[in-house]
Formats: C-alpha cells, structure tokens, sequence
C-alpha cells in the first residue's frame, strides 16, 4: 500500500502557477500531487484534466461531508474526473462513507478525515461534546472508517501505528505535517521528518512547502523522496 513517491501539495492561488510549478520536472517524470480547496474552486476540473494529461496522479483534497444521497452523487462526479484518491470526514457517519464508496466506485481510492490535526482535545470537548481523548476519537474515527470499507485516514505519522492496531495493516494512513530535518515547520505544530514517518509506517506523507517554496523546488523533492524511501 505503501506510495514512494510523496504527495506534493499543490496550494497555489492560480492555474498559472501550476503550470510554472509542475514545469520545472522533467516531461517523463510522473509524480503524485494534492490538490485542495483553494485550487479545485478557483480553476475546477479543468485543472484537474490538465494534470492527468501530464501523466500525474491525483489526491482530491475536497473533504466531502453531507447527507449520505448527496455526498453519493457528488463522488459519482469525482470518479468520471479520474482522480486517484479522495476524501470525506468520518463525522458524516458510517452511512456517508458507504455512499461514498457507492458513488466512486473502484476507480480511485477514497480516505477519511478523522478529527482534523487543527482541532485541539479542549476544543473537541467544549465544541463537539466527545468527552474522550483525542487519541480515543482519533481511533474510533478510524475504525468506523475502516468498518465502512474506505482505504484508509488522513493521520498524523505518530498516530499512524495505534490506528494500524486498530484496522489493519494494509489500512492506509496519509500523513501531512511533514518536514526534512532542518525545514521551517511553519504553522504545523507537530512535525515528523520523512525518515521518520517511514520509521513509524505512514504509507503516503504529503508535503507542500517544503518543496513548493524551496529556491529548487525539484532538488527539494529529490532529497525529501530519498529520505522517505531510505536511500
Ligand atoms: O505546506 P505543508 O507541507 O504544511 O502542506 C501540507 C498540506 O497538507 C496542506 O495542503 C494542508 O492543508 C494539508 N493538511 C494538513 N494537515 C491535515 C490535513 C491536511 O497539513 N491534517
């Protein structure tokens, strides 16, 4: 399950950018990349034909979470747009996620958002009203997710081994909040080196701008997929 290549993340405002960006590798080069919020609503699908026709793989970062009819239709959309992997928030239920998986089919893989690594546990107890942990949420969120027949959970790599305990190993476990030894964190608050996220068995790191900021971008991408496959 595991993905050698990491997930760059695409979080740039504009198609031009993209295109800047993803000119700087070489033509043959097939690399795996997310795109999020911000990009899909600012360009849409077409941005999305337009990475394909590149060769690339795509993470739909889009966080699905409605009733389970619409989030259904709304994956159907997704599958012709022929994305690799996708997601949802496990808070939609056990029902959402199935209609989910209905609704994309087999085409792409499909993951879930437990509790988003912007969520503190005061906030989850005061807001959400889950007077647990937020390790224990974490958990039951994956095993739900698990239970619904999704391919894994976006996670941060130190929660990665207790949710494989959980699941199984072939559950996938993606994990942003990566930096190379060395990298500003930026806003992310818990940080784990590609090395050791490899160490502690996420199966997709997704990094953004420690690559897409770098002065060398490509040479940024070399090291930090070096590290991640122990080369
Ligand atoms: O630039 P950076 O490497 O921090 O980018 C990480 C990417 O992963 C961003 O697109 C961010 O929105 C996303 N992400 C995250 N933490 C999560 C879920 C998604 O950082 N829990």
């Amino acid at each position: 399950m595991r993905e050698e290549r990491p997930v760059i993340a695409l979080d740039f405002p504009n198609f031009e950018q993209v295109k800047d960006f993803l000119a700087l590798f070489p033509s043959d080069e097939r690399l795996y990349v997310k795109v999020g919020m911000e990009l899909y609503y600012a360009v849409g699908p077409e941005m999305l034909a337009y990475i394909k026709r590149l060769g690339h793989s795509i993470f739909l970062d889009l966080k699905l979470h409605d009733i389970p009819n619409t989030v259904e239709s709304a994956m159907r959309v997704l599958a012709d747009f022929g994305v690799d992997m996708t997601n949802v928030h496990a808070a939609g239920g056990v029902e959402m996620m199935k209609a989910a998986k209905r609704g994309l089919g087999d085409s792409a893989k499909l993951i879930a958002v437990t509790q988003l690594t912007s969520t503190s546990e005061e906030q989850m107890r005061d807001y959400q009203n889950i007077q647990s942990s937020l390790k224990e949420s974490v958990l039951h969120y994956a095993q739900k997710t698990y239970e619904a027949g999704l391919d894994g959970v976006v996670c941060s790599a130190q929660e990665a081994a207790a949710i494989k305990q959980v699941t199984s190993d072939d559950f996938i476990c993606l994990t942003p909040g990566i930096r190379p030894q060395g990298a500003a964190a930026g806003d992310q608050k818990r940080v784990v080196s590609p090395a050791d996220a490899y160490r502690i068995g996420s199966d997709y790191i997704v990094v953004g701008r420690p690559i897409t900021q770098a002065t060398d971008p490509v040479a940024a991408y070399r090291e930090i997929y070096k590290e991640w496959n122990q080369l």
